[in-house]
């Protein structure tokens, strides 16, 4: 395609599908004129917590899965000194939360099939400072939450899901979030269920979300959420110095809509993902494994591994004639002691994980939203066939 085509049909990664339900919602809110925390908060929490099962009063909505592991980590009791189990193939925002809750994370390699945190590897990290697991579903594809939760109780442990990738996962029948003390969602633009930046905690008693709540909105108690509302003006306290981590209306607003549509998005994306799947299988460069059985994938990345020995050229050249061939990429991600801070502040060094140092250095992500045409799909599957084989 020549240089200008491909400037103007420009594939973008991770575009999200916004249909006229969502416009509606979001002029309706702002022709009312509540913007922020209310009633579409409410109803988007709720149908979340249908969606996963559990009880309406256990989700709190908020303005990003950051926010969310942030808080969680907070109310499960973790403090400074703490140590925190992770996975080294992370968003850096999963180490960040912990390093915010005044804590130490503590990443284990991973495993180079699933590429979630290897299990075999959590124990030989244990020390008297573990306080917690905090398991992420890479790309989607649930963990094996059976070992976690075993280490989890015989060492008293607790566990928070980081579930950015993971709304549709399932594990032996289980929904994602469901199994640990707290279960952390994204709503950031790229997500499946995509509200421009949003998130959402589902915890395991009324209590603790109520912790959640109060953490979220400044320390102020319960009734802060409500002090608006048309039942008139409500009185707070403030009990602890919490921080401004709300979702608001608008927000909510698209959530509403994107949530309904979820598993016809997820369907649509799975359609892909098989259909790269099929399409790459005779090239030269690493595919992701197929879901295992008893689980649900929520196919929120498709990624795979170029490597300049067998594919002929390096990760970082495929990045470039990818995006010259009008398609947008994403790196998933550097593995984290990859970053200058974290090698610094903890000494940490690439090496020691070098599964994830590996997938990290090799990795590139394809576009997989679910409102990519079929046409897009080939331009994507012709584009990657001739760059590879040159
Ligand atoms: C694994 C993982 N954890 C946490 C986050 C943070 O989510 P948010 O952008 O909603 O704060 C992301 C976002 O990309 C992520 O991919």
């Amino acid at each position: 395609m020549a240089e200008a085509d491909a400037r103007e049909n420009f594939i973008v990664f991770g575009a999200p599908d916004i249909q006229q339900a969502e416009i509606d919602e979001v002029v309706g809110s702002l022709k009312t004129g509540w913007l922020g925390t209310g009633p579409k908060v409410h109803r988007f929490e709720a149908d979340f917590a249908a969606y996963k099962g559990v009880d309406p009063g256990l989700a709190a909505a908020l303005n990003s899965c950051t926010a969310a592991l942030h808080v969680s980590i907070l109310a499960a009791g973790i403090e400074a000194g703490d140590e925190v189990i992770t996975t080294a193939m992370t968003f850096c925002a999963t180490a960040n939360a912990i390093i915010h809750a005044g804590a130490t994370p503590v990443p284990v390699d991973i495993d180079p099939v699933t590429l979630n945190l290897d299990p075999a590897k959590i124990e030989e990290r244990i020390t008297d400072k573990t306080r917690a697991i905090l398991p992420v579903h890479f790309a989607g594809r649930p963990c094996d939450m059976d070992a976690i939760l075993d280490i989890a109780s015989r060492h008293g442990l607790k566990v928070i899901e980081d579930c950015a990738h993971a709304i549709e996962t399932e594990y032996h029948g289980q929904k994602a979030g469901t199994f640990g003390d707290f279960g952390c969602f994204s709503f950031y633009v790229t997500k499946n269920v995509a509200t421009g930046e949003g998130g959402m905690v589902i915890a395991k008693s009324t209590e603790t979300i109520d912790r959640i709540k109060i953490l979220s909105l400044h320390g102020m108690s319960r009734d802060a959420w409500h002090r608006f509302s048309d039942s008139g003006y409500k009185h707070y306290q403030v009990v602890e110095p919490g921080f401004k981590y709300n979702m608001m209306d608008l927000q909510a607003a698209i959530g509403i809509h994107q949530l309904a549509r979820v598993e016809s998005s997820w369907l649509r994306r799975r359609e892909i993902w098989n259909r790269y799947q099929s399409a790459f299988s005779g090239l030269p460069i690493g595919r992701p494994a197929e879901p295992d059985v008893d689980t649900r994938h929520a196919f929120h990345l498709y990624t795979i591994t170029v490597e300049l020995e067998t594919a002929g050229l390096s990760r970082d050249q495929f990045l470039e004639q990818m995006t010259s061939a009008g398609i947008g990429v994403g790196v998933h991600y550097q593995s984290l002691a990859q970053h200058p801070f974290y090698q610094q502040r903890f000494g940490w060094n690439s090496a020691s994980f070098p599964v994830a140092e590996k997938f990290g250095s090799s990795t590139v992500s394809l576009p997989l939203s679910p409102n990519l045409k079929d046409n897009d799909v080939q331009r994507i599957v012709d584009s990657v066939t001739s760059i590879v084989k040159g």
